[in-house]
């Protein structure tokens, strides 16, 4: 499977969230009961903000989207600062006039997280819309370095720079070891997919996915496959990319 070559949008920092959520809005508008994907992590924070915003001007509605969780940590408790739901909720759920008619979450607190991950397959298919963020080490979700395209949401054990970040950046009180991520074959059949990726921390290994030939070292550049992915990058990640 081949794709076409990634649409890549560079915007100056400051213009970049307003411009996602203007192509959002604009998405919305065509398909208001879009089945959609979304991550956490720094990199979205400032796109729900504008989000809420857009919402609360009425430039764009999410009362009939579904939204479904990219990703979640197993073994941090439910009211964990770094936990993905928690977070999704607290940043733009729960701040939405009118909410999306619905927000599937991942069941990590039930006592089988392998069955609670094939529940979560079965959510991410007929996706309209993926929003995916970029990991340092070329993770997508937790598609961790050695994830396939073919593989579906399973449970995964996080590489070390993700447990680190779990702590380090995002607060977690305890360090988790495994995840359940949606999987790159679900991801890849989505309608259309967008790669947000900002800040010089992220430059280098933007290049590596997006230039170098794709492969399990780098998960996110099987994304390339997709035949509608659009890399919404601010300058600073773009920095190190060919003109
Ligand atoms: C995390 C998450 C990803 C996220 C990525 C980048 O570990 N599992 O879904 O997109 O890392 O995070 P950030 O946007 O904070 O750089």
């Amino acid at each position: 499977m081949t794709g076409s070559t990634p649409r890549l949008v560079v915007l100056p920092a400051a213009d970049w969230a307003t411009a996602v959520a203007a192509e959002l809005a604009e998405r919305l508008s065509g398909r208001p009961d879009l089945r959609i994907v979304l991550p956490t992590g720094d990199t979205p924070s400032p796109l729900y903000e504008e989000v809420v915003r857009a919402e609360r001007e009425d430039r764009l509605a999410l009362g009939g989207v579904t939204i479904v969780q990219l990703d979640e940590w197993v073994g941090l408790p439910p009211d964990d600062p770094a936990r993905c739901d928690r977070r999704l909720r607290t940043e733009l759920v729960a701040r939405l006039r009118t909410p999306p008619a619905a927000f599937v979450t991942i069941d990590v607190d039930g006592p089988d997280p392998d069955a609670a991950a094939r529940r979560h397959d079965d959510a991410a298919r007929g996706i309209g819309l993926a929003l995916l963020g970029l990991g340092p080490n070329g993770h997508v979700g937790f598609n961790e370095p050695g994830s396939g395209p073919d593989d579906p949401t399973r449970l995964v054990r996080l590489a070390v720079s993700s447990r680190d970040a779990a702590t380090a950046r995002y607060g977690a009180t305890r360090v988790p070891t495994a995840g359940i991520t949606i999987g790159l074959a679900r991801l890849l059949e989505a309608d259309e997919a967008w790669l947000l990726v900002t800040g010089e921390r992220k430059a280098a290994i933007l290049r590596r996915v997006l230039v170098e030939p794709e492969g399990p070292d780098r998960p996110a550049s099987y994304l390339r496959r997709h035949p509608r992915l659009t890399v919404f990058a601010d300058a600073e990640a773009a920095a190190l990319l060919p003109r």
